[in-house]
């Protein structure tokens, strides 16, 4: 039986538009899940919306609608992008779906009956766009210590969950799984700010109503919107509705988040499942923070980068390929029109489209357009192709997916050296058939590669090669196995290009 593995992106409010940030993530999402799949495993991999709590009731108010014609309206934004954006996801859930109401209440009557959720009274300072009480200590002039954003004075009788109970499991399980967080540096915040003392959760809240309702109040009071949300996760993999299928998916998942949010997913959402005695996901993997021109992205100031003006510029694939490409996961980053052009003229269009169109054009200029077959042994490209493959591997499995592109690149830059180091041309003008023949193999050959490794971050370019490459299997159907050395079907015909494979973007640099 496959490994099973469970991709996980955070579920976004419906209260904002998605931008590049959001698109980051799911980006960065669908590259390791179309990664895992070629790798073998049995991917599920999941995104959605969160549509409760008070943000969406009042952006549904400003905005003449109920919240759910809200949630109704946007949620359409976010599944359009992730279609545009080619993102692989097997299910999409929405906090507002029965589905998932069920296994929220669920939930809430498994831990309420243990005793883990009890009734009490809070007051404190809360930021409603982050939907998360502030730590008193870390309040400065009623601002948002996270967003620095005006916070209100709530005082709430409600139900708490006993969070404090669990510091010390959770620490214990930290200490013994230190790639639960990754990447690792990450993991030490958390562990401080647990080690400064974890205080039970409000979880409950009376004075606005649109959220799944407490089973256990007659008073009206609906869940916090986080605790409803992160039980998304194992709602969407079948808790206490496939049970079968729940042990199949849990706890193999690795929830993809922003570090805004890693709090949430590694403190509370752990705790939550420690006390309901399931097992805690794989891993928390954390990126950071995009910017625009240095400054924070808001609806107010109004720098939001809409992915469409981008994808419009430069393509899903060269969209994609940027993301991954500019920032190393786990680190900010600031977007900026001319690091974007440069990058993919540079690394799309010149080295891998320069590449691969004029390698099958020398093929079909001088074989008639059929694939040589090799006359020699080794060149330096298998020797880099196989020393790169396992690099590529390994950088996968850690999500730092700018080595993994830098890997690959190098094996294209190679490649691109081998072409002028040995002009096809001249062998050809000499009438050194043997020699030529052998040089296109191992250019072709290695370009199969290539297209196999390549094809997570920009499926439609890796496509495209691949069809011109002759191949019979499609490319969604080949597994990692496929990049042993040698496959390439000799006397196939490759199918030369009549427009180039990424265009390069002309009027900047
Ligand atoms: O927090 N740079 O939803 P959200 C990088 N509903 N990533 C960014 C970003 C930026 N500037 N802005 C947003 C929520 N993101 C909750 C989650 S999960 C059970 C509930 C990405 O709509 C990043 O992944 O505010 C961040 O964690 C997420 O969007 C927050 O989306």
């Amino acid at each position: 039986m496959s490994k099973k593995t469970y991709i996980t992106t955070p579920l976004y409010y419906v209260n904002d538009a998605p931008h590049i940030g959001h698109s980051y993530t799911n980006v960065a999402a669908d590259v390791l899940a179309r990664y895992k799949r070629l790798s073998g495993e049995d991917v599920f991999f999941l995104t959605g919306t969160d549509e409760h709590g008070q943000k969406i009731e009042r952006a549904a108010k400003e905005n003449g609608e109920t919240p759910q014609q809200l949630a109704d309206r946007v949620v359409e934004n976010f599944k359009g992008l992730w279609e545009r954006l080619n993102i692989s996801n097997d299910d999409f859930i929405r906090t507002t779906e029965n589905r998932h109401k069920k296994a929220v209440t669920a939930f809430f009557l498994k831990l309420y009956e243990k005793g883990d959720i009890y009734r009490g009274k809070y007051e404190g300072w809360y930021c409603t766009p982050c939907e998360t009480y502030c730590p008193e200590g870390q309040v400065d002039n009623q601002k948002c210590p996270s967003c620095g954003r005006q916070l209100e004075r709530l005082e709430e009788e409600g139900y708490f969950f006993r969070m404090s109970a669990y510091a010390q499991d959770l620490l214990d399980y930290l200490d013994k799984n230190p790639k639960f967080i990754m990447p690792e540096n990450r993991g030490q915040e958390i562990i401080n700010i647990i080690k400064g003392g974890l205080k039970d959760l409000s979880i409950s809240r009376s004075t606005f109503d649109w959220g799944i309702p407490v089973p256990v109040s007659d008073k009206g009071e609906i869940i916090y919107v986080w605790f409803d949300a992160l039980i998304n996760y194992i709602t969407a993999a079948g808790y206490m509705e496939d049970e079968e299928r729940f042990k199949s998916f849990w706890p193999a998942a690795v929830h993809i988040v922003g570090k805004d949010i890693l709090k949430f997913h590694a403190i509370i959402w752990p705790t939550m499942l420690i006390a309901a005695g399931l097992e805690l996901p794989k891993m928390v993997a954390v990126h950071g923070w995009w910017t625009v021109d240095g400054k924070k992205m808001s609806k107010s100031s109004g720098n939001a980068i809409n992915p469409d003006d981008i994808i419009k510029q430069v393509g899903v694939d060269g969209y994609r390929y940027f993301l991954l490409r500019a920032v190393p996961f786990g680190q900010d980053g600031d977007f900026s029109q001319d690091g974007l052009i440069h990058r993919v003229n540079s690394d799309l269009a010149n080295d891998l489209g320069n590449l691969v169109s004029r390698t099958i054009a020398m093929v079909n200029k001088y074989f008639d357009g059929n694939i040589p077959s090799a006359q020699k042994g080794d060149n330096p490209l298998k020797e880099t192709a196989l020393r790169i493959i396992p690099l590529v591997d390994n950088a996968m499995c850690r999500l730092e997916f700018h080595n993994a592109l830098s890997n690959i690149w190098e094996l294209i830059g190679e490649c691109n050296k081998f072409v002028d180091k040995n002009a096809p041309w001249v062998l050809f003008k000499e009438g050194k058939i043997d020699e030529l023949s052998f040089v296109l193999y191992n250019l072709l050959e290695s370009i199969r590669i290539i297209a196999i490794l390549v094809s997570p971050f920009i499926p439609k370019i890796a496509g495209t090669i691949w069809t011109h490459l002759g191949m019979d299997e499609p490319l969604a159907s080949l597994r990692l196995n496929c990049l042993k050395w040698g496959r390439l079907q000799c006397g196939k015909k490759v199918i030369p290009f009549t427009e180039p494979i990424y265009a390069r973007i002309t009027g900047h640099s």
